[in-house]
């Protein structure tokens, strides 16, 4: 695992944003998961900049997305893939038959796992996956006590998790479940880029990264990913 600080948020999301546009430059039809949050929202601007200047070409890539709260979906303010839409997907104009994401509204969520790990079984290995830290640990909806060894599933979310989603809303909101990829993914993938920014999430991120490794604290699985990299500023 590689590990690394930025100055601020902007040469964090500017590295990212490079980062990434080197690698879809080598392999223009890569897979990736993007994460939502407040954390990538500038690395996807600086992404959808650069293929609004024709530095960039998106048109081949497919895109699976991370996760959703049950319930939700990419038209519903404040959802998962509304942040990834409005920040990346509408301005690159990426086609829909380019994306892969989960119908949190589906009445039989099980089969929208299956869907989603089906869909990434037939691509064979993710390009890159790109997640968050939550303030208890998580990454993508994976709760602390989530096995490492799980695939798309289905979450009861922490009740930190709850109130901290809260910020995406412009109302209160009632969220109780998610619905997310697995770790079992982030071991699997070709390349995992963990971004975390801000005072507030310096001591989770020490811990992750220092303590034991532990289910119980879900970014502790980053140390035991060769091709993880953790990037973090202040
Ligand atoms: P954030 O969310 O980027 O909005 O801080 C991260 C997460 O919960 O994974």
């Amino acid at each position: 695992m590689q590990q690394r600080t930025f100055p601020n948020h902007t040469a964090l999301s500017q590295h990212t944003a490079d980062y990434i546009a080197n690698l879809i430059r080598q392999k223009p039809d890569a897979v990736l998961c993007l994460a939502s949050g407040d954390t990538p929202t500038e690395t996807y601007r600086i992404l959808a900049s650069m293929v609004q200047s024709g530095d960039l070409d998106l048109s081949r890539c497919r895109f699976i997305g991370l996760d959703e709260w049950v319930g939700f979906g990419p038209t519903d303010v404040g959802s998962c893939g509304y942040l990834v839409y409005r920040d990346l997907f509408t301005p690159a104009q990426i086609r829909s038959e380019q994306i892969t994401y989960f119908d949190a509204k589906a009445t039989d969520l099980q089969a929208e796992c299956a869907r989603v790990d089906d869909a990434i079984a037939d691509f064979g290995k993710l390009d890159l996956l790109l997640v968050g830290i939550g303030m208890n640990g998580h990454i993508a909806l994976n709760e602390p006590g989530t096995p490492f060894s799980l695939r798309c599933h289905v979450v009861q979310l922490a009740q930190s998790t709850i109130d901290v989603g809260q910020k995406y809303f412009t109302k209160p909101t009632p969220l109780s479940q998610g619905i997310t990829l697995g770790l079992q993914h982030l071991a699997e993938a070709r390349d995992v880029i963990l971004m975390a920014s801000g005072p507030r999430k310096a001591a989770v991120v020490q811990q992750a990264l220092t303590g034991p490794v532990t289910e119980q604290l879900p970014a502790s699985i980053m140390q035991t990913i060769e091709q993880g990299k953790v990037w973090v500023s202040e």
